[in-house]
């Protein structure tokens, strides 16, 4: 067997991390898209102590897991470490990170070179947003719904449970 064909079934293992708070449609699109591209794909929320976020890790984590249990190759976790750290020990080749506009790109372009910069083995991909998501975000999600306003469109209905659940006392 050649060096080639041994690595061609080599586990591509791909991780796609992200705050999440909460999973919109926006990144679920990129979860099943990127689920394709991989043997398995890990979906990594960062549990980032120094900010305060609306759902708890494992209220995201959670979400996640409910809304992607049709998906088989679709693992969710959560990392507190570099993300290159968190690479090396999932044994992960591919970071997937989705691009909604050219306001992404700086931010995205500066994260991946550090990344690459702190462990060349690890390669960055950008999936294209679905442009019928391209202007959402969790924060606006979370803006409207606190709001009492209609989110159905923009995340799944289970999360969109948890936000009216999470936002009740506050209107
Ligand atoms: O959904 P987000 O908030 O845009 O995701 C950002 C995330 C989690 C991918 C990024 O903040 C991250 O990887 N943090 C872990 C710390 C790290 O490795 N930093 C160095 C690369 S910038």
């Amino acid at each position: 067997m050649t060096e080639h064909t041994e690595r061609v079934h080599e586990p591509r293992i791909a991780v796609y991390p992200g705050s999440f708070d909460p999973v919109t449609l926006g990144h679920l699109d990129i979860i099943q898209r990127a689920a394709k591209q991989f043997d398995k794909l890990i979906v990594a929320v960062l549990n980032n102590l120094s900010k305060q976020p609306t759902f708890s890790v494992e209220e995201r984590k959670e979400l996640l897991r409910q809304i992607t249990r049709h998906i088989p190759n679709v693992e969710i976790d959560s990392f507190r470490d570099l993300l290159v750290n968190y690479m090396e020990q999932k044994q992960g080749h591919v970071i997937v990170r989705g691009i909604r506009s050219v306001t992404d790109f700086e931010y995205e372009l500066q994260m991946a070179s550090t990344n690459q910069k702190l462990n060349p083995r690890v390669e960055t991909i950008f999936m294209m947003t679905n442009p019928k998501y391209s202007y959402l975000s969790s924060s606006m999600v979370k803006e409207i719904a606190k709001f009492n306003g209609d989110v159905s469109e923009l995340v799944a209905p289970e999360v969109e449970l948890a936000l009216r659940d999470k936002f009740k006392d506050t209107n």
